[in-house]
């Protein structure tokens, strides 16, 4: 959420920051700006901004004619505090514009502040909590750039993520972080800073990143980490995993698109070196876990949001099934909120696309203080959940770009399918039970193809059933998380309002709402829930309700049925879900949606 971005080098800093806060403008799209140091003498030399409310396209077309320097920061915002306008966006400046910051994350002591600088006499230009920092920097009496940040920063409750331009120090950034990323790209005579590798990697790979506490100073040839107090610390760059192509569109119109299209891959790379035939198990390296220590878990608890929270609640089946362990998946902003048991004989294991998301890595913070052994189920490398946790497994699903997760969710579900069949061989799932799940994971790309190739028919449904103004998802069991998902995926790209339901509530309230207006579209694998399925969809048609079913054969009771190839019945859910992914994605396009960047929204939510 919001994106940071900065360079200092040779190079003229506006086109870079521009390509920078386009590859970033996944984490927040309502306004955009950039400051700079202004080459040239006289009054065309110093620090110069320029912001635009709307997309980093807007800020392009208003940037002024002589906007030219070699050292510069830009962000792209998803407001929290004060209404996406001009004024609001950053970067903001001090009271002298001396000193301009960009930030990441939320001041949460900012009213206080602003209301004891105000009392000072500073004149606020905007209602961010941003701009408090900015005349915090700008009127302590340090001698260093990095001595002023500091000081400004012990006044600070919160989380940021900063860069902070000085025309006094024209050499210089300095950033900081406290609970939102700040990755350092490493140059030839030049140095980038961002919130996320998506903007660095066209330029490099070296990366280094910023723990919790810490601060550093870029200078083109040069930087060098240190903590908010001031002790070095020793940084050594990393090599980002994906090249920059990862990051481009690839030759579809829509991230969403593509990500839907390389399911198959993705989940290839989820099972590649993890599968151990001899043993009918899988190696999961990161875990951590001994098979001892495996077999004292008593419960496992998932914790995620959204979709993630979605990929967990199917994971608990599995996990329940394959290793007969009692799981369940809370929503992690509700568990950290309602003072929960922590149990030592539970398993937690925090799944997240970001690594990031505030919720997640506050409730894992929370456990982790009280003791408990956390796992993280993640797909962003060296991400602070990643991180924070205790071991897990990376879900390989490669770079997600489009605000609405898709190739991620299949790739954590599949990631859960591991993690269950590895708990359950070191307990009581049997060699044959151990085989026959990895004969279906080995089965799962070659059967994402084969959805994929169905896009065309799928297509036309959306189109019959994109004038609905509200749709029910239904599904049993190990359909009903899936049913939920899709049921979030349609409502998010295409705002048409969905409800999702356990088949079996129906009866017990919401058939009211069907009727020939309220399309339904159920989950009916060819599992032992079939012919109770069926029952719904009767019930359903009873009410003239529309059904579309997706099922393993066609259903007589629907109106239209898509079918999928099957599986282990385990498996099931893993494949039923992507061809409502294409449902959601071609409804939102017959209905002319922003689809990769849906209103409101934004990717990594690291905000309360
Ligand atoms: C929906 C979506 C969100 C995220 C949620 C958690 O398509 O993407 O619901 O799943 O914000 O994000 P991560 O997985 O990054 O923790």
């Amino acid at each position: 959420m919001c994106g940071i971005v900065g360079y200092i080098g040779k190079r003229d800093v506006a086109p870079l920051l521009l390509e920078g806060l386009a590859r970033l403008e996944y984490r927040g799209y309502d306004s955009a700006g950039i400051a700079l140091h202004a080459s040239g003498t006289g009054k065309s030399a110093g620090l110069k901004t320029a912001k635009a409310k709307g997309r980093v396209r807007e800020l392009e077309a208003r940037l002024p004619k002589r906007f030219a320097g070699t050292t510069g920061i830009a962000h792209t915002r998803w407001a929290t505090h004060g209404a996406p306008t001009d004024d609001n966006a950053h970067p903001h400046l001090d009271a002298e514009g001396k000193i301009a910051v960009v930030h990441n994350g939320i001041i949460d002591n900012a009213a206080e502040l602003r209301a004891r600088l105000t009392a000072d006499g500073v004149v606020f230009a905007s209602e961010t909590d941003t701009e408090v920092l900015a005349h915090l920097i700008g009127r302590s009496p340090a001698e260093t750039l990095e001595e002023k940040v500091r000081e400004a920063l012990r006044h600070i409750e919160g989380t940021y993520g900063i860069a902070v331009l000085h025309s006094d120090f024209t050499d210089r950034i300095v950033v900081a972080r406290n609970g939102s990323p700040v990755v350092l790209g490493i140059g030839e005579h030049e140095m980038f800073v961002s919130s996320d590798v998506a903007a660095l990697v066209s330029h490099t790979r070296q990366v280094v990143t910023l723990d919790d506490g810490e601060m550093a100073t870029l200078k083109a040839d040069d930087y060098r980490t240190y903590t908010t107090e001031g002790s070095r610390t020793t940084a050594t760059p990393e090599t980002v995993e994906y090249a920059a192509e990862s990051y481009d569109l690839g030759g579809h119109d829509t991230y969403m698109h593509k990500e839907i299209s390389e399911q198959a891959d993705a989940v290839d790379r989820a099972l590649r070196g993890r599968i151990d035939d001899r043993f009918s198990t899988v190696h999961l390296g990161g875990l951590n876990l001994d098979a001892r220590e495996a077999r004292t878990i008593r419960r496992v608890k998932i914790l995620g949001c959204g979709t993630s929270y979605h990929a967990g609640q199917i994971g608990a089946q599995m996990i329940e099934e394959l290793a007969r362990i009692p799981s369940d998946a809370e929503p992690a902003s509700e568990f950290r909120y309602r003072d929960p048991v922590v149990d030592p004989d539970t398993l937690y294991v925090a799944v997240s696309q970001s690594g990031e998301t505030y919720d997640v890595l506050a409730a894992v913070q929370e456990l982790k203080r009280k003791g408990a052994r956390v796992l993280g189920l993640v797909n962003v490398v060296g991400s602070a959940i990643a991180r924070e946790t205790d071991g897990g497994i990376y879900v390989h699903a490669g770079p997600e770009v489009c605000v609405v997760s898709t190739k991620c969710f299949t790739n954590m579900v599949v990631s859960f399918a591991l993690l269950a069949l590895h708990l359950g061989r070191i307990r009581d799932l049997s060699v044959a039970d151990g085989k026959r799940i990895i004969e279906g994971l080995r089965k799962l790309p070659g059967q994402i193809d084969e959805i994929l190739k169905g896009e065309e028919e799928i297509k036309k449904l959306s189109a019959a059933y994109a004038d609905a103004k509200s749709m029910m998802f239904i599904g049993r069991v190990r359909g009903y998380p899936v049913a939920r998902e899709a049921s979030l995926k349609l409502k998010e790209v295409s705002y048409i309002h969905a409800e999702a339901y356990p088949a079996s509530e129906l009866k017990h309230g919401p058939l009211a709402l069907i009727e020939p207006a309220m399309p339904t579209v159920a989950i009916v694998p060819d599992d032992d829930l079939l012919e109770k399925n069926r029952a719904a969809l009767e019930e359903i048609k009873a009410r003239s309700g529309r059904i579309l079913a997706v099922a393993h054969q066609d259903q007589e009771k629907a109106d239209d049925t898509i079918i999928v190839p099957k599986n282990e019945p385990e498996l099931d859910p893993i494949l039923m879900g992507i061809p409502l992914q294409l449902l959601a994605y071609h409804t939102a396009l017959a209905l002319g949606r922003d689809i990769d960047k849906p209103r409101n929204l934004a990717k990594s939510v690291t905000v309360e």
